[in-house]
């Protein structure tokens, strides 16, 4: 059977790494990547489409019968200007709607980025958010949903984020200090870690793949 991945989040540090391995892999046949505007990959085997990410019934259309579905979408409070609606709009609806996609159109997997601490309990708003999506999307019960929680990722973007190139400056010089999952992951190894998941037919009882799971994992 073909094996067609179809990718939102592609421009993000997560996506990009994610795409670039995905089209030099043989595994795969072919690679969709929806994003909200045009976009140039220089990779091989990568089909760029434009989406409507505010329009929940686009996301059917982009998605066909046994896809192998990845998201790494997400936003930081810094680009919605602090507003929890719309980062919700993004870090919840946008994934759950995705998921739902893949439940509709029949999607073999589902795969995406939430975050080391994730708790729907939690009195952060971020981390709450993350338990959340993480929630509503296995209460999908989809045939294989894959999710990873990685902490700090290291990595280099484009964007310019001074909190973050701060934290990865200083964390993985102290971070024998942490327990494995709060320690600083690169966002290589997390891509990797996705792209390995999402070979495996039978994963069943793996749901969600902890940070110090992601740091040992062998890729
Ligand atoms: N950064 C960390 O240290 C860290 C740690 C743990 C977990 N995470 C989680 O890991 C995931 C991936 O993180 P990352 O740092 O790789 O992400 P990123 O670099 O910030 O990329 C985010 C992706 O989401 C897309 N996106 C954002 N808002 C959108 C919107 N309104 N409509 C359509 N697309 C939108 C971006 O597209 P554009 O390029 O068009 O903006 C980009 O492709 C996120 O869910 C994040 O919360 C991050």
């Amino acid at each position: 059977m073909e094996k067609n991945v179809v990718v939102f989040g592609g421009t993000g540090l997560i996506g990009n790494l994610l795409i670039e391995l995905l089209s030099e892999d043989t595994y795969f046949d072919s690679i969709k990547v929806y994003t909200r505007r045009p976009t140039h990959f220089s990779f091989p085997k990568i089909k760029n489409e434009v989406l409507d990410f505010s329009d929940r019934s686009s996301f059917e259309k982009g998605i066909e019968k046994d896809d192998i579905v990845f998201s790494a979408l997400g936003t930081t409070q810094s680009k919605v200007k602090r507003d929890k609606k719309v980062y919700r709009s993004i870090d919840f609806d946008m994934c759950l709607n995705i998921g739902k996609a893949c439940k509709v159109k029949n999607a073999s997997s589902f795969l995406f980025v939430s975050s080391s601490g994730a708790n729907a309990s939690s009195s952060n708003f971020y981390l709450k958010l993350k338990g959340e999506i993480e929630n509503a999307v296995l209460a999908l019960n989809l045939p294989n949903t894959q999710i990873v929680r990685p902490s700090l990722l290291l990595g280099s973007r484009k964007e310019y984020r001074l909190g973050e190139r701060i934290a990865q400056y200083i964390m993985p010089k102290i971070s024998f200090l942490f327990p494995p999952s709060m320690k600083p992951i690169s966002a290589l190894q997390v891509a990797k870690v996705l792209i390995d998941l999402s070979k495996k037919e039978n994963l069943s009882n793996t749901k969600i793949i902890e940070n110090n799971t992601l740091l040992r994992y062998k890729v």
